[in-house]
């Protein structure tokens, strides 16, 4: 008999079905027994009776988050013990066999209610069981639905979705790289990739004109709440586009899936507010102004973009650049406004100089970033060179991009979201850990699997590498010195 998910059960009345789950609660009234039975789509009653001997003893010892099989039939109920709070509310089964395919302990949590309440560490370490919260269920399925309709409208718009690699080279883009060393090539090492910038402009010299990737970014940054180390961008990338062409795209996406599958929410204004990034910064005091009119109303939502942001600040940056030498504010491969073209060749007016980078904030966060991209090598050098790298230096780093510029790249641009700040934002979770299925601790930790972790000596010395911890001050979670403040993180 195939298996029955139980949301459909009022459409089956009379219908012998065979369904499987969990025990979600158990109850007697009288000598009749009750179980809540939750599947992956809701919830239905199940009733036990004494003149079922067998299955009704077995019933008896059923307890919280046992796994079922039960075999039975969809009667309707009693008009008085109708539910009208779920959605099988209107009918019971009624059983004929019961097969027990798992036991339980008693969970280390509840898993009742929303479970704000209860401490992140105990969530985070039992994340398997935490997942099974109806809340947490809904945001994992709804971060799902997002992405589902972000993919099938770019397809429509002729995108490709392309995968790039994760073992990839240490380039600075903003934060610090996570590395990884490698056996075959003693002594080297890949970086796992901050973005996917790089190879998302490759591709337009590869001539694919429209990509995007539901990418897997990883940054050694001190996380916060609308931080993790290992997040998720919508990253995409378009050719022979104005900044328009790619604002656009991205409203007309943002809007349609608000439409679509928030129906309940208003977007404020409609086309977003374009916003100076120095208007911004004497108006608002921030780049990511939240500007709903109705801070209390949870469906508002306010988008804005804030454009014209310098292209160079003095360090030190997160990455660590030395104090004091020019480094960029958002991403060395970003063309300068037209009007400062001549100005970045010439390395004049440097700290006058603006980007032609776009951000997007919803109700005070910045959900997404991108720009109009520097696709001439010899622009792109000086960008390198104002920061402060030698000739050899910028080749050794970079020579892969100003090689391929050489050889009729298109004119490109593009953008990438922070999704899971985007689905918390329209799903009114406080942090992005919310709406993500196995996120770490603010300083980078799994509680579940109990990482970072120690490795094998000869793990180590297959890699040639040895551990030397005297630099480490006692008593200190972190190693590195605090990065300073950059513009937009
Ligand atoms: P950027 O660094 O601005 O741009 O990243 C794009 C968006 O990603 C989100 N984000 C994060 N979300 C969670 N945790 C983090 N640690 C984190 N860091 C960033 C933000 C941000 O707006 N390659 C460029 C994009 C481009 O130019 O096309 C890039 O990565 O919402």
């Amino acid at each position: 008999m195939p298996r029955f998910l139980v949301k459909d059960a009022s459409k089956h009345i009379g219908e012998k079905v065979r369904v499987c789950g969990w025990v979600n609660a158990r109850r007697a009234h009288g000598k009749i027994l009750f179980i809540d039975l939750r599947d992956i789509s809701g919830i239905m009653q199940v009733v036990f009776i004494p003149s079922n001997k067998e299955v009704y003893e077995l019933a008896e010892k059923l307890r919280p988050e046992w796994v079922v099989e039960i075999i039975g039939q969809i009667v309707k109920r009693p008009e008085n013990m109708v539910n009208p709070k779920i959605e099988t509310g209107q009918v019971e089964m009624s059983v004929e066999s019961l097969k027990v395919l798992s036991e339980s302990e008693t969970l280390p949590l509840s898993i009742e209610g929303d479970g704000y309440k209860i401490g992140e560490e105990i969530r985070m370490k039992y994340r398997y069981l935490d997942l099974r919260r109806e809340r947490m269920k809904r945001n994992i399925i709804v971060r799902h639905k997002i992405i589902k309709f972000i993919r099938d409208f770019l397809d429509k718009e002729n995108f490709a979705e392309i995968e790039t690699p994760i073992l990839t080279k240490s380039t600075p883009e903003g934060a610090r790289d996570y590395i990884v060393p490698s056996r075959l090539q003693a002594g080297k090492f890949y970086a796992l990739p901050q973005s996917p910038q790089q190879y998302k402009q490759l591709l337009m010299a590869g001539g694919f004109e429209r990509y995007f990737q539901i990418a897997r970014c990883l940054r050694d940054e001190d996380p916060r709440g609308d931080r993790q180390p290992e997040f998720t961008q919508l990253d995409l990338e378009m050719s022979f586009v104005e900044k328009e062409d790619v604002m656009d795209l991205t409203e007309r996406l943002l809007i349609s899936i608000v439409k679509n599958l928030f129906p309940d929410k208003k977007i404020q204004e409609i086309p977003f507010p374009i916003i100076e990034y120095k208007d911004a910064m004497k108006k608002y005091k921030t780049d990511r102004p939240d500007l709903r009119k109705d801070k209390k109303d949870k469906d508002l939502l306010a988008f804005c973009w804030i454009i014209n942001f310098p292209f160079f600040e003095k360090g030190p940056s997160e990455a660590g650049y030395p104090e004091g030498k020019w480094t960029f504010t958002h991403n060395p491969f970003s063309a300068a406004k037209p009007e400062f073209r001549e100005d970045l060749l010439n390395k004049k007016n440097i700290e006058n100089i603006l980007t032609s980078q776009y951000d997007i904030a919803l109700n005070g966060l910045e959900v997404g970033g991108g720009s109009i991209r520097n696709y001439r090598p010899e622009a792109l050098e000086k960008v390198f060179e104002i920061m402060g790298y030698k000739k050899e230096e910028i080749h050794g780093k970079f020579g892969h991009m100003l090689e391929a510029f050489k050889y009729g790249a298109p004119p490109h641009g593009g953008i990438a979201w922070g999704l899971d700040r985007l689905v918390s934002l329209l799903l009114d979770e406080p942090n992005i850990r919310e709406v993500i299925a196995f996120p770490k601790t603010g300083d980078g930790r799994d509680l579940m699997m109990d990482f970072p972790s120690e490795v094998d000596k000869n793990q180590l010395k297959e890699l040639h590498i040895k551990i030397d911890l005297s630099g480490l001050k006692i008593g200190s979670k972190r190693q590195s010195k605090k990065p300073a403040k950059k513009i937009k993180k």
